[in-house]
């Protein structure tokens, strides 16, 4: 392997910048020629490429976002696209690839494979941690710290005024981000996709933590979740039932995605860069690079796709207790 091409696919996410840096070094390291490629699939179609070398990624470990841009193609998905793609990486004379990303990233990295035989290593990069083959996907450390810390605000005016929040977090079809950031936030309820409460639990609970002298709660709703009802319909329900609940609604969207990464997600990109690379130059294809008990691992892609991450169930009795 000469020339490795790197891109972003996707949801940006934090730790995206810190593992393209990685990617870059750990060529260089190796004196093999490492290219940039635009916004995912979508530049790779175009030939959008940069050659980058150490230096060019100075200063980026730090940056949320990802400097390469991120794009989700639709043109990819056609086989006339992934041949132009093709083309593109061969005009260049790109011979194997990093792709950084999620599901949707990595399915298409397959479907790539399987048509044209070319070598891929995924790195997981997604705030959703929804990803089977590791435990931590980039940036979902952050984003958890940026979720904690916006639950802890807004805590503040719920208390002041004593009033019920409910507040939509991110996560897809997942409820990593509800679960964990629920309980490191304190929340009185969590409502995630993986278990539906129903919303006469959510009653219940509601009830007895006001008869319990709690004058403010939390409730923490992952944005796939499975009530039936959104945040909003989940406030109308409350004003009718508990009319005595002075309920708010928070939606915290897009700035779950973004900031500075924490140093767990600056790490992990180290890591997962170098091993990424490393595989590649050793021969590896199709396999996505993960953590697991701490130690750098890869699974195959095709799993990584079709394996489902559970969530820490015991996380859901613990939230349990601790609202007693
Ligand atoms: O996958 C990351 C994510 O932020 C999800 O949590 C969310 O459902 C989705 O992307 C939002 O996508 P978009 O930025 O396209 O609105």
């Amino acid at each position: 392997i000469k020339k490795i091409g790197v891109m972003t696919s996707g949801g940006d996410s934090p730790g995206m910048n810190a593992a393209i840096r990685s990617v870059v070094r750990t060529c260089a390291f190796h004196k093999i020629e490492c290219v940039g490629i635009y916004r995912g699939y979508e530049g790779m179609i175009e030939g959008d490429f940069i050659s980058l070398d150490a230096r060019s990624v100075k200063g980026i470990i730090n940056k949320g976002g990802t400097f390469l841009k991120s794009a989700r193609s639709k043109e990819f998905m056609t086989k006339e696209g992934r041949q132009k793609a093709y083309n593109a990486l061969k005009a260049a004379n790109i011979d194997a690839m990093v792709t950084i990303g999620g599901d949707g990233t990595f399915t298409g990295a397959l479907v790539f494979n399987k048509e044209f035989n070319f070598p891929i290593m995924g790195i997981p990069g997604t705030i959703d941690n929804d990803i089977f083959g590791t435990s931590h996907t980039l940036g979902y450390d952050t984003a958890l710290n940026t979720v904690v810390d916006v639950i802890d605000k807004i805590r503040d005016t719920a208390s002041s005024h004593n009033r019920l929040f409910f507040i939509e977090v991110m996560g897809r079809d997942a409820g990593h981000i509800a679960l964990n950031a629920g309980v490191g936030a304190g929340a009185e309820e969590i409502l995630i996709p993986e278990e539906d409460l129903g919303l006469e639990r959510l009653v219940d609970s509601l009830l007895r933590s006001k008869k319990s002298g709690k004058s403010s709660s939390i409730v923490v709703v992952a944005e796939g979740d499975k009530t039936g009802k959104n945040v909003f319909e989940l406030k109308d329900y409350v004003n009718e039932n508990m009319p005595e609940y002075d309920v708010r609604v928070s939606v915290l969207g897009h700035l779950q995605r973004g900031g500075s990464p924490s140093c767990f997600d600056r790490v992990l990109a180290s890591r997962m860069g170098v091993r990424a690379v490393e595989d590649l130059i050793n021969g590896k294809s199709n396999y996505m690079v993960g953590l697991l008990n701490d130690k750098i691992n890869v699974t195959p892609l095709e799993q990584a796709v079709k394996g489902k991450s559970e969530i820490n169930k015991e996380l859901i009795r613990v939230s349990d207790i601790m609202s007693t």
